[in-house]
């Protein structure tokens, strides 16, 4: 048996087809259940659908053999128990610093509102430019009006959410993906399943 954990929300538009392509299917009817556990058109294959943060937790941990999430995720998971093998170029986006203007980011202490805690710490660190973290879990874009922050760290596909509240991007801190990540206990126990599975997805892209 393979189960395969994938992303709720955004990436899941974008990652069914992409797996159809590739020859698995999931029905309508299991996908409007209540069910975790859903059935696949192939009795070996298995899906849970979860958030996108707990994919790398289930996969890191064996719950799921292969995942799909963001690199934001997986960048803030860390990759501990996991390989990530294929970038499936969906749900592309960047992960950037933003603020309404360029001199709020020159401070002595910078403070920066984000849900991205690990990826904010080690750009800023690497700048060498000392800060303190807020941890939001959303409506970044907030924080600097309210005076909550100087700046956010944030994901920014067309930019609109920016614009809408009056930030700009500024610094790129990664480009942003959906990356197949395999628990890496699985890819020697189940290795021909998985990488046959791989092959199909990859033929997809
Ligand atoms: P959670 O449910 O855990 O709070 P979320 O609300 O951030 O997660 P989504 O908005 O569906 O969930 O985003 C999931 C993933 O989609 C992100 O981790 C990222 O990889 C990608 N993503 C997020 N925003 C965008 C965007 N604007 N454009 C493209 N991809 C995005
Ligand atoms: C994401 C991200 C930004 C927005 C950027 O939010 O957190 O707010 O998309 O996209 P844009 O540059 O195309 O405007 P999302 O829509 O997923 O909402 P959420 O973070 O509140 O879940």
């Amino acid at each position: 048996m393979l189960t395969i954990a994938l992303s709720k929300g955004r990436i899941l538009k974008q990652t069914l087809p992409l797996l159809k392509k590739a020859g698995l299917e999931i029905s309508d009817t299991e996908l409007n259940s209540r069910k975790l556990i859903l059935n696949t058109n192939f009795d070996t294959v298995k899906v849970i659908i979860i958030r996108a943060s707990d994919v790398p937790i289930f996969v890191q941990h064996g719950a799921a053999d292969m995942g799909i999430a963001g690199k934001d995720v997986l960048l803030e998971h860390g990759g501990s128990g996991l390989f990530e093998l294929l970038d499936l170029g969906i749900a592309k986006c960047r992960l950037m610093v933003a603020a309404s203007d360029k001199a709020k980011l020159k401070q002595n202490t910078l403070k920066i509102a984000t849900k991205y805690i690990h990826s904010t710490q080690c750009y800023f660190a690497a700048k060498g430019t000392q800060i303190e973290v807020i941890k939001l879990y959303g409506a970044m874009e907030l924080a600097p009006k309210v005076g909550l922050a100087h700046c956010i760290v944030d994901l920014v596909d067309t930019g609109n959410t920016l614009k809408a509240n009056g930030l700009i991007a500024f610094e790129k801190i990664e480009d942003i993906s959906s990356r197949l990540v395999v628990n890496s206990s699985a890819f020697k126990t189940k290795d021909t399943q998985i990488k046959a599975w791989i092959e199909n997805i990859k033929k997809s892209l």
